[in-house]
């Protein structure tokens, strides 16, 4: 998977942005969720009642969950305050680390890019080693 083209995986994170409601942080998240079966996307979406903010991380792997996915094999970030350059590596926050973490196994990756062309690779007990688990 580290030798895979991860071009329109991350595309598909960077479209998926242009949705993100973010008013209140003006922080807009795009994340892309790739397994066997398909390409699934989300976007953070915050609220007025600031608690109620959903990552764009759980979006996407929610979203593929919910269609009756079970193992990510890459997932695509990308955040930047608003505006269409992206001057952040966006890496996911601690719950999204543990949501991403029950749906992967050893060979999942998640990309954190800011471009087609620029982005971070890594495995997911790179980015939550020693991870709770039941299984
Ligand atoms: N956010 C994400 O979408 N993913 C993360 O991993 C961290 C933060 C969002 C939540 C909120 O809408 C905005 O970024 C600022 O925290």
């Amino acid at each position: 998977m580290s030798q895979f083209n991860f071009s329109a995986l991350i595309d598909s994170a960077i479209k998926a942005r242009q949705n993100s409601y973010a008013p209140y942080s003006d922080y807009c998240v795009g994340c892309a969720v790739l397994t066997d079966n398909m390409l699934y996307t989300g976007c953070n979406i915050e609220n007025a009642s600031y608690g109620l903010a959903m990552c764009a991380e759980r979006v996407a792997v929610f979203s593929a969950v919910a269609a009756g996915e079970r193992m990510i094999r890459a997932i695509a970030i990308v955040g930047s305050p608003r505006g269409d350059e992206i001057t952040d590596y966006a890496y996911p926050c601690g719950a999204c680390r543990q949501v991403i973490a029950e749906f992967s196994d050893k060979d999942t990756v998640i990309v954190v890019a800011k471009s087609l062309e620029d982005y971070k690779i890594f495995k997911v007990e790179e980015l939550l080693p020693e991870s709770f688990t039941l299984a």
